[in-house]
């Protein structure tokens, strides 16, 4: 824990930042590398904590990684087939993703694994992920009826079997980790989202020659065989939009700024904050389109004009944003009249309660300006002063800290009890702040 004092900018901001290395794209690559026969390189792996947590599990799990820079790493696997079974429990840390992901890539296996991670993580929910796994063969038992960490995947002695699965969340984690159990398991595994979320395990996926198919938010695949399963040679890593996300409100609010916002994945099921934005009046173009590694890129240049206004939005939007509603919000506190959040309840259980933490800390720096009305998230932008150097709480969430010291940088500062969970994801934020 660090403190941390955010002084409000003198002026404007302007320039150019490289968006470092998406963090879903990061876990998948290691994931997926790990899985094949041939070195494959990680290019702009992200060195958060969250990814790091990845590849200590998956050095556990009998794969080599080579650190050969700050942002690259050699990952050499054994296959489809060539895990071991682990000698310590599993450390997913502070991430759902690093958790959720391999419960599902070692369910179909004839290995023991335990796993824990920090006091967050340890609150976050399991059952959702245990209960589809469980119903395709899987035996995975948790603290609390199966709901919680610490969770043990116990050995199988049959195949898992490929189900059709309605999930009641749009959720990319209990998704990817259905079809990395879909991988050994025998027949299709198809999964029914209510609206699809971020696809990245299925664009990796059809990468290393699986067969998997995508319409609307349903998802389908055939398990390969272990020969075919081949990762590229390469996997080029996206710029991270949620990273990115702080910079384009930071501008976005600050009337003058003009900020180049370089190699930024743009990913349809990942956009929805350029959406949001543009709703609320903020001017962000996209130039410079390409794909790498599959996936889509552009370089953001967004022009604060002093001009945003509320907006609305629901369950449709959520999961293309779902981890920049913290930093929506900061933005929704400079825009005229109301934005107004409906169906964000999956935002209790991210690493902290961010309804409850947008709600207490933002009325500290705004009185009045945040209220819940059950799923819905209120914020009524510009109605009041914003108080200067308020002490707030990050609850060690990455995404709060960078959310709140976004606020405070814009306007009137503020104070944060901890700014080193931004390590989480974007370990070089602070940097990149103060560089301004
Ligand atoms: C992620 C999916 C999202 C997101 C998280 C990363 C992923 O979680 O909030 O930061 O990499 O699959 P959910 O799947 O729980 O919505």
């Amino acid at each position: 824990m660090n403190n941390k004092k955010i002084h409000p900018f003198a002026e404007s901001i302007g320039g150019t930042v490289r968006i470092p290395g998406d963090k879903s794209v990061s876990h998948r690559a290691v994931m997926l590398a790990a899985l094949g026969n041939q070195s494959v390189t990680v290019k702009n792996f992200l060195r958060g904590a969250d990814c790091l947590s990845t590849v200590n599990c998956m050095r556990a799990l009998g794969a080599n990684i080579e650190e050969i820079s700050a942002d690259e790493l050699i990952v050499t696997g054994k296959g489809l087939n060539g895990l071991t079974e682990p000698t310590e429990i599993l450390n997913a840390g502070n991430s759902g993703t690093t958790l959720r992901l391999l419960m599902g890539l070692l369910s179909p296996r004839r290995m023991f694994a335990a796993f824990c991670g920090d006091a967050s993580l340890t609150k976050r929910p399991m059952a959702r992920v245990i209960q589809p796994l469980s119903l395709m063969g899987a035996k995975i038992v948790g603290r609390a009826g199966n709901k919680f960490l610490p969770v043990a995947v116990t050995p199988v002695t049959q195949n898992l079997t490929g189900i059709t699965y309605d999930s009641p969340v749009a959720s990319a984690q209990v998704k990817s980790a259905i079809l990395l159990a879909g991988l050994l398991a025998e027949g299709e595994t198809t999964v029914n989202e209510p609206y699809l979320s971020r696809n990245h395990t299925e664009k990796m996926l059809a990468a290393c020659g699986v067969d998997i198919r995508q319409t609307g938010s349903t998802t389908v695949l055939s398990p390969p065989a272990a020969r075919d399963f081949a990762p590229p040679s390469v996997f080029e890593v996206p710029g991270d939009i949620s990273s990115a996300a702080y910079w384009l409100v930071l501008a976005a609010v600050m009337k003058g700024s003009r900020l180049t916002l370089k190699n930024t994945g743009v990913n349809e099921t990942r956009t929805g904050i350029i959406d949001v934005l543009r709703s609320m009046g903020a001017d962000i173009t996209l130039t410079n389109k390409r794909q790498s590694g599959g996936e889509p890129l552009a370089d953001l240049i967004v022009t604060g004009n002093g001009n945003l206004h509320g907006t609305a939005f629901g369950a449709e939007i959520v999961p293309r944003l779902i981890d920049e509603i913290p930093v929506i919000a900061a933005a929704a506190l400079f825009a005229d009249g109301d934005t107004v959040m409906r169906e964000v309840s999956e935002l209790r259980v991210k690493e902290t309660d961010r309804l409850q933490a947008i709600i207490d800390e933002f009325n500290k720096i705004m009185p009045g300006s945040a209220v819940a009305d059950g799923d819905t998230l209120i914020i009524h932008g510009r109605c009041g002063e914003f108080l200067p150097n308020i002490p707030v709480k990050t609850y060690g969430d990455h995404r709060m800290a960078m959310a709140l010291a976004v606020i405070g940088a814009a306007k009137a500062g503020v104070c944060l009890d901890d700014a080193s969970c931004v390590d989480i994801s974007y370990p070089t934020f602070w940097n990149t702040l103060e560089g301004f």
